[in-house]
């Protein structure tokens, strides 16, 4: 995974965006009144210094030439003047300018646009490894169930499963995913990397991509509440433990309601168990009811839990799994389901071991 240089003025802002990024140790925050001198190599820098004065010019200047070898991509970000700071970040070889204002959305498309290496198989796995635990980490705190999660921590969650799944393969996110002794850690990073990846099949532009991978991390955020023996029961489910399984979308959905979520994100939440037929729960919606982007986090949740083990069941290979989701028919949408079918062959060979 690359790393991200990014050069501040105020530690404390800095450590902030850092947050809003991601986190993690690919991000690395460099005071420019500091006395010592940034790193060099990194894939990324990005420049946030809220007073652009003379002295502070000339140290951009001297960080930008240690940090930035060859053609490494640089992000000024602007504060106070646009028009100013412009010309000023222009001068210094800025590669793209946006005001310190930008909606982290937008931050994270331009971030991910810059960032992206040219090599998209270079990734080690111990960094997808450690990309990974950073996304489970921000995981476990938005599954703890006593309130909605701050949509801050999604989407800084959300922009590590889309950088991991841009650098590395999506087989190789779901073999080290799947390493997790959690069975809803798995699962909702599972859903969340497939749905990262069906956005990139698809051409979806960053922001598009952002809400479908947002999604699909939240999508089962109602099974906070579901009593922990129920959820993991190393065995099928009674018909009075299903009632009390299938009342998660309903949760999740009262749950985020009031949590600063779009109504695309409740949408998700609510309906990623409806089918275009109708059978679906749990408000039995139909076709025109459903929109795009709760067909596209279905058609991933179904083929994730197909190729997921479970104590009472094996894994299905990923060829298997697709051959299931092409004859669900018109429960689901069958454009969708043709374009799905390149992200269900980049997860062969099957990913998933034999035993949880
Ligand atoms: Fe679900
Ligand atoms: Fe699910």
């Amino acid at each position: 995974m690359g790393r991200t240089l990014i050069l501040t003025d105020d530690l404390g802002r800095g450590d902030r965006l850092v947050r809003s990024l991601g986190g993690g140790p690919s991000l690395v925050l460099h005071d420019l009144y500091g006395d010592a001198e940034p790193p060099s190599g990194s894939t990324l820098v990005i420049s946030d210094v809220s007073a652009l004065t003379s002295e502070a010019v000339l140290r951009l200047r001297r960080a930008l030439a240690v940090a930035r070898g060859g053609s490494t991509p640089f992000l000024a970000l602007i504060h106070g003047n646009l028009g100013r700071g412009e010309i000023q970040a222009t001068a210094l070889g800025a590669t793209r300018i946006l005001p310190a204002s930008t909606a982290i959305a937008m931050l994270l498309n331009a971030v991910a646009a810059l960032g992206a290496t040219d090599d998209p198989t270079s990734v080690g796995i111990g960094s997808l490894r450690q990309c990974a635990q950073e996304a489970r980490a921000k995981f476990t705190v938005i599954f703890r169930g006593d309130k909605a999660p701050a949509p801050t921590i999604v989407d800084s969650g959300t922009a590590i499963v889309n950088r991991a799944i841009r650098e590395s393969k999506v087989r190789d996110w779901l073999n080290v995913v799947a390493s997790f002794d959690d069975q809803t850690h798995r699962h909702c990073l599972t859903v969340a990397g497939l749905a990262a990846a069906f956005a990139r099949t698809l051409g979806l532009n960053d922001a598009d991509s952002h809400h479908l991978t947002r999604g699909a991390l939240l999508h089962d955020i109602g099974k906070a509440r579901v009593p922990i023996t129920i959820l993991n029961k190393p065995a099928p489910l009674t018909p009075e433990e299903r009632v009390a399984m299938d009342r998660h979308p309903a949760i999740g959905h009262a749950m985020l309601l009031d949590g600063g979520y779009d109504a695309l994100t409740l949408a998700v939440v609510r309906s990623h168990h409806e089918y275009l037929d109708g059978t679906g729960y749990p408000d039995g919606l139909r076709a025109a009811e459903i929109p795009d982007l709760v067909r596209l986090t279905t058609i991933c949740d179904i083929f994730a839990a197909l190729i997921e083990s479970r104590p009472y069941k094996a894994a299905k290979p990923a060829r298997e799994a697709y051959a299931i989701l092409e004859r669900m028919g018109t429960k689901l949408d069958p454009d969708l389901v043709r374009a799905f079918g390149r992200v269900a062959i980049a997860c062969e060979p099957p990913p998933y071991r034999a035993s949880a």
